[in-house]
């Protein structure tokens, strides 16, 4: 159930703000006409297929591509040493580190990109690629964090120059010496270690490329699948030495991203040098198994947190401590200041002075990790901790954990709030948002079930969490990614007959940009969104962003949208002034038309006056009705909400049942309702996923486990629970329409409710903690364990 909050400013025809406007582009994708990277064919396309190493670490000796090369279809078999000579062989990472495109030393994780091969298709591409061999000498594969930094743990980045160990990063936060303080107060302090499990985005529609560099030109066309067109690009032009204006990155349609589209391949490189060198297209799409083993993992966080809590019930201080395992390069996008991301958000939605973060990455020989996974930055890690911990501090403190939530909630007068690690959120209403998502759920009821339960025989358990997330990097001061300021653009061009076309430095992987983002235009420019077409996801063809990811497309680009229709509105009324030989003080404005204020029939329209705009403008006015934004906002936006989980324990088998999910979100001024709703049932689904049973692991040799969907385990609609939605609404004070993100909010809160509703129905056994995924046999462990 959700009811909107705010009645739309707009009629249903004009379909502005709050209006649950058909998603447009479902036509294309419901009758299996999408178009994607593995769509393009184009004429004398080749294929490639990557050889890969088998194993985790290990000194290469030796490659021989003879086979390879001899077999009929063949055009090319590309090594590092090949692409070496062009310098080719690392490339830069989003993060500032330096990846092996194809490996000449070693190879530092099983999986990585050893060799390439370019045939006339994909099937011989394949068989060739098996044909190359591999001398390796192996070498200690580490495959934690805890053992990599070990002093006599070998080196996995002896390419680095400057590095004598596999340190990372470290990295602080907040204000220690005002911990400790706290901390010596304090009447008790709860503590939590916990491990948030590698985890990988799996998005339906792996990675790919078709690369077509015309050799006459020197003009680069790469499709890709890719979160961060722009962006790509300028990497593409500091890896390649290409001219940035010869390359064109379009990213057509994508099925699914969720983090996993925003680094710059390997695959994608060698596919673009073999077309550059060959003079003819060429494709790579990855297998699944290849995207689940060698592309942008997640999470892989291993989380001491402490709470100082005073006689009250009063949280006093925080005290974090970290360690990530980030793989064997470190490629994922983080803000160049920020090395853990945005991690320091771990202070949740609590109101205290003190909090001290501290922060190590370890090189290991893994896949590359840490992207956001639907996600802003580490965001879901730091958001599980903090509600883990304060639900862990209500049972110790002997409170209700809604109560002890309450009683150290920021307030709505607080804000704006600084938080103790520097954010300064914009708006929330905590406790509005809590209390609805208890009386929805019934929460005194389930609680008083839960003691007679027990008394039966049976499992009841209540969880919840009250999170605080950051979306909508920038500031440009603050947040960026190698240096380009992380703000967002729109491009609004409104044609002779009152239609539209905007476009965006942003790309959807789904979300419905190309409904809700009309939808902004119609509210400001009174224009139907049916009539206004938008486009993503070419560089020739629209203004610089930074890509879609960390739900900061609202944010930032909606702003921008927004920016850009209000600055042609401007410019509309003069015309319609013109038009109506008025002043334009005296001209109002509702949606759709100006008229002379008291006269609303002198009407024009603002088709009318897009019309005018190229046949009969002003004669001091520029014709034409057009303009670009780039926005740069002046903070984040926080979305908060709260969420229920009542689940049912088997105390028979550990075997646990979701009864209700309640989620109260709030992302401020929904643009689109239905849009909203869908985004929260994903990120609802994949909060289920990695509570209960979604993660990677490792056998001590390195060796994935994981790698297709019989091992990793992602939920169908078979296992997902239902889901009952309900919405707060706190406008962003600083946002132009007050929208907050919120794709992301729902895979960042809900992990901890569902957890907390597992513990809360063990926790008479003296269980506290067990560690995500929660899944039945661990469940069941930790009860044999409990009872001895
Ligand atoms: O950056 P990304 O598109 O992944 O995330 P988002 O900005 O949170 O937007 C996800 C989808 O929800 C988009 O289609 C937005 O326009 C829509 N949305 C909305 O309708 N109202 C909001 N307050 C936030 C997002």
């Amino acid at each position: 159930m959700t009811a909107t909050m705010h009645e739309p400013k707009t009629s249903p025809e004009i379909g502005g703000l709050g209006h649950s406007r058909r998603r447009v582009e479902d036509a294309r994708f419901i009758e299996g006409r999408g178009h994607y990277v593995d769509d393009i064919e184009l004429p004398g396309m080749l294929h490639m297929a990557i050889h890969r190493s088998p194993v985790a670490h290990a000194k290469i000796i030796s490659i021989d591509t003879s086979q390879a090369e001899a077999l009929e279809g063949v055009l090319a078999v590309v090594t590092g040493e090949l692409l070496a000579q062009y310098d080719l062989a690392w490339m830069p990472t989003l993060s500032g580190d330096t990846q092996a495109v194809l490996a000449t030393d070693k190879v530092r994780f099983q999986g990585q990109e050893v060799a390439a091969v370019i045939a006339t298709d994909r099937y011989i591409a394949e068989d060739a690629a098996e044909l190359i061999q591999v001398e390796y000498e192996d070498l200690e594969p580490i495959v934690s964090p805890q053992r990599a930094l070990e002093d006599d743990a070998p080196l996995i980045r002896d390419d680095k120059e400057d590095l004598d160990s596999n340190l990372c990063y470290t990295w602080e936060s907040g204000d220690k010496a005002a911990v400790e303080e706290a901390f010596s107060k304090a009447a008790k302090v709860v503590a939590l270690e916990t491990f948030y499990p590698r985890s990988h985005p799996a998005p339906l529609e792996t990675c790919g490329i078709v690369a077509d560099v015309d050799s006459a030109t020197g003009q680069a066309t790469l499709y890709m699948t890719s979160q961060a067109p722009h962006a790509h690009r300028t990497v593409f032009a500091l890896v390649a030495g290409l001219p940035e204006q010869n390359i064109r990155i379009v990213s057509p349609d994508i099925g699914g991203g969720f983090g996993n589209k925003v680094p710059v391949y390997p695959g994608y490189v060698v596919a673009t040098a073999a077309s550059l060198v060959i003079g003819q297209p060429v494709k790579w799409v990855e297998t699944r198994t290849e995207n689940l083993i060698s592309t942008g993992f997640a999470r892989d966080y291993y989380m001491k947190g402490e709470l100082a809590v005073d006689g009250d019930g009063r949280i006093l201080a925080l005290k974090v401590d970290m360690l990530s395992d980030q793989g064997a390069f470190f490629a994922d996008a983080q803000p160049t200041k920020f090395k853990a991301g945005l991690f320091h958000i771990v202070t949740g939605s609590y109101d205290y002075p003190a909090a001290y973060v501290s922060t190590r990455g370890a090189y290991t020989n893994k896949a590359p990790g840490g992207v956001a996974y639907r996600c802003s930055f580490r965001v879901t890690e730091a958001s599980y901790l903090i509600e883990r911990l304060v639900q862990n501090a209500a049972y110790e403190v002997g409170m209700d954990p809604a109560e002890f939530r309450s009683k150290n909630f920021i307030k709505p007068e607080q804000f704006p709030y600084t938080t103790p690690t520097g954010f300064v959120y914009d708006s929330g209403e905590y406790e509005k948002a809590m209390r609805l998502a208890m009386e929805m759920v019934g929460y005194d009821e389930i609680q008083k079930e839960k003691e007679e339960a027990r008394q039966d025989g049976r499992l009841v358990g209540i969880g919840m969490a009250s999170f605080t997330e950051v979306v909508g990097a920038g500031h440009g001061d603050e947040y960026d990614i190698l240096g380009l300021r992380m703000f967002d653009s729109a491009e609004l061009r409104v044609h002779p007959t009152g239609k539209a076309i905007l476009k965006l430095g942003v790309r959807s992987q789904g979300q419905g940009h190309e409904t809700t983002f009309a939808q902004i235009v119609a509210e400001e420019l009174g224009i139907p969104a049916s009539d206004v077409k938008v486009v993503e996801g070419d560089t020739d063809n629209t203004p610089y962003g930074l890509g879609t990811y960390a739900s900061r497309s609202t944010p930032v680009a909606g702003a921008a949208t927004a920016m850009i229709s209000r600055k042609l509105r401007e410019k509309a009324k003069k015309i319609a002034a013109h038009l109506l030989e008025a002043s334009e003080d005296d001209l109002e404005w509702e949606p759709g038309k100006f008229f002379v204020a008291g006269d609303p029939d002198s009407a024009v329209t603002i088709q009318d006056v897009a019309f005018a705009a190229y046949t009969n403008p002003p004669p001091d006015l520029e014709a034409g009705l057009e303009g670009v934004n780039y926005y740069d906002p002046p903070n984040m936006t926080y979305p908060f909400g709260t969420y229920i989980v009542v689940v049912d324990v088997d105390p028979g088998s550990g075997q646990w049942k979701v009864r209700r999910m309640v989620a109260v979100d709030d992302c401020g001024v929904r643009i689109n309702p239905m849009v909203v709703e869908g985004q929260i049932h994903g990120g609802l689904a994949e909060g289920y996923a990695m509570s209960s049973m979604q993660y990677i692991t490792f056998d001590e040799t390195g060796n994935c486990i994981g790698s297709n969907f019989s091992d990793y385990l992602i939920p169908t609609a078979w296992e997902t629970p239902r889901f009952e939605l309900g919405e707060t609404v706190t406008p962003s004070p600083h946002h132009p329409i007050g929208a907050k993100g919120v794709g992301e909010s729902a895979t960042v809160g809900s992990p901890a409710a569902y957890v907390n509703a597992v513990i809360d129905a063990v926790k008479h056994l003296g269980i506290d903690n067990i560690d995500m995924p929660v899944s039945s046999d661990r469940v069941w462990a930790a009860m044999e364990q409990a009872e001895g």
